[in-house]
């Protein structure tokens, strides 16, 4: 894979400052850890890219003392533990609040729960379809006519998924040719580099800047080449909170016709849009038959565990994408689909409900960032805000999360985790408000009482 970033920075995650590489078992060489150049990295670095969690244990029958070194093809090489699985184990050690993962500390609605209880009682319990049980791939296809306006197809053109994780996989694997250019805004979700490098893309990276994080046009028109494949998009946007506008994705739509470009969308947060009205890109005129929407329900069901998602695609597009899913997951959970298919179908009242609990969130968590002495910047959907943690005079975001982990005992997560060039996240984190009420204002509670400017 090849990067280019439209700065002038080499490429790497983040810089952590010495004291926070030790305290997350990282190599103090991590610049060289994260784009190394020799395939012989020492067992030690390579054990650095590993939470101890899931280091292999010692085979004690061999009674060896030499371990061995891990192993990593080097499209990965350069990826280690994700930033989010550092972060909760560590709020766990350090007993410190987690405003970090978005994964909501609230269970998920009892109807859909008993479905699925009762799918598994019903005997619903061996492999399902390929793409999909034919109830859900309806109630999916239901669902989007309700929200895009869009009749789709629900036996060619939506395929269920492993989680949305897997239709960004099967999408880019399935769509995506080596060499081929795709455009990524960044910050970004961080499973598109990973899955972009397994795919041998070449990732073209544009970079959103606060405090509104708008797209900048001129930049993106003179990124697309006739190399591009794709641009990828998410809104509302993890980590900002950004929503992508009516003009942004005119924009975007006229560049992708114009240049033969195809849309991958991620709209996981489609339900928590606060502030403006949800767009589908591929809802805009002429781009339905280049766009990929992928969606799923963890976030709008609070069942993030549970991991059914899907891809929406023209079946030109959805060929692909199910060529690549038949070999990653061929199939997901049987009785999970059943009660995503319930779930999909609960009564608009459903969703305005969580709309308004999570405006209630927001407003605790950013009223109280504010208050300790953050600038916030807009949240317009999504469960994440994120704020400039300069005020407090720590020297990048990995060193502030590091202190506002151990000294204040809350946890966020350090932006440049998000991004190819750490400089374009280094002023900035994120925190989540998907917790119950208590624990969010116990979470502003420490931070009032322990950050100092
Ligand atoms: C932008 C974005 N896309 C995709 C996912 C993954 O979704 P799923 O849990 O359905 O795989 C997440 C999860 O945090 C996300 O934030």
């Amino acid at each position: 894979m090849q990067v280019h970033c439209t700065c002038t920075h080499p490429p790497m995650r983040f810089a952590p400052s010495s004291s926070f590489s030790k305290f997350i078992g990282f190599s103090k060489h991590f610049h060289t850890l994260i784009a190394p150049s020799s395939p012989k990295l020492s067992p030690f670095v390579l054990a650095a890219t590993m939470s101890t969690d899931t280091l292999p244990t010692q085979n004690h029958t061999t009674a060896t003392t030499t371990q061995r070194p891990l192993q990593v093809a080097k499209r990965l090489e350069k990826f280690k533990t994700t930033i989010f699985t550092q972060m909760s184990s560590l709020a766990i050690k350090h007993g410190a609040i987690n405003l970090g993962q978005g994964f909501p500390n609230f269970d998920g609605p009892d109807f859909v729960k008993e479905a699925a209880i009762q799918a598994i009682r019903d005997g619903k319990n061996q492999y399902a379809r390929g793409h999909g049980i034919p109830d859900l791939n309806l109630a999916i296809a239901e669902r989007f006519k309700k929200d895009s306006g869009l009749v789709v197809d629900p036996e060619k053109e939506v395929t269920v998924t492993c989680g949305c994780t897997e239709a960004i996989a099967a999408t880019i694997l399935g769509l995506i040719n080596p060499g081929d250019e795709v455009i990524v805004f960044a910050p970004f979700y961080d499973s598109y580099e990973a899955t972009l490098s397994m795919a041998g893309a070449n990732i073209k990276c544009i970079t959103l800047r606060p405090p509104e994080f708008a797209v900048p046009i001129e930049e993106l028109k003179s990124a697309v080449s006739k190399n591009t494949r794709a641009i990828m998009i998410n809104t509302p946007h993890n980590p900002t909170g950004k929503m992508f506008t009516r003009e942004e994705l005119d924009s975007i739509a006229s560049l992708c016709i114009e240049n033969d470009v195809l849309v991958f969308s991620d709209e996981v947060y489609d339900k928590l849009a606060f502030d403006m009205e949800h767009i589908s890109p591929t809802s805009l005129p002429g781009m339905f038959e280049r766009t990929v929407t992928m969606n799923s329900l963890g976030k709008t069901f609070s069942l993030t565990g549970w991991k059914i998602g899907w891809a929406i695609a023209p079946p030109h597009l959805t060929w692909g994408v199910r060529q690549a899913h038949s070999f990653l997951t061929f199939a997901n959970s049987t009785p999970m689909q059943w009660a995503t298919a319930e779930a999909l179908r609960a009564p608009e009242s459903y969703y305005v409900e969580l709309k308004r609990d999570y405006m209630e969130k927001r407003a605790i968590l950013v009223e109280g960032l504010e208050s300790v002495g953050f600038k916030v910047f807009p949240s317009r959907g999504t469960y994440f805000v994120v704020v400039d943690h300069t005020p407090f005079g720590l020297e990048n975001d990995v060193a502030f999360c590091e202190y506002l982990i151990k000294e204040v005992g809350v946890v966020a997560i350090p932006v440049s985790a998000f991004c190819l060039d750490p400089e374009d996240g280094k002023n900035l984190v994120r925190f989540t408000f998907c917790k119950d009420e208590g624990t969010l204002k116990a979470a502003v509670k420490r931070m009032k009482e322990k950050l100092r400017k």
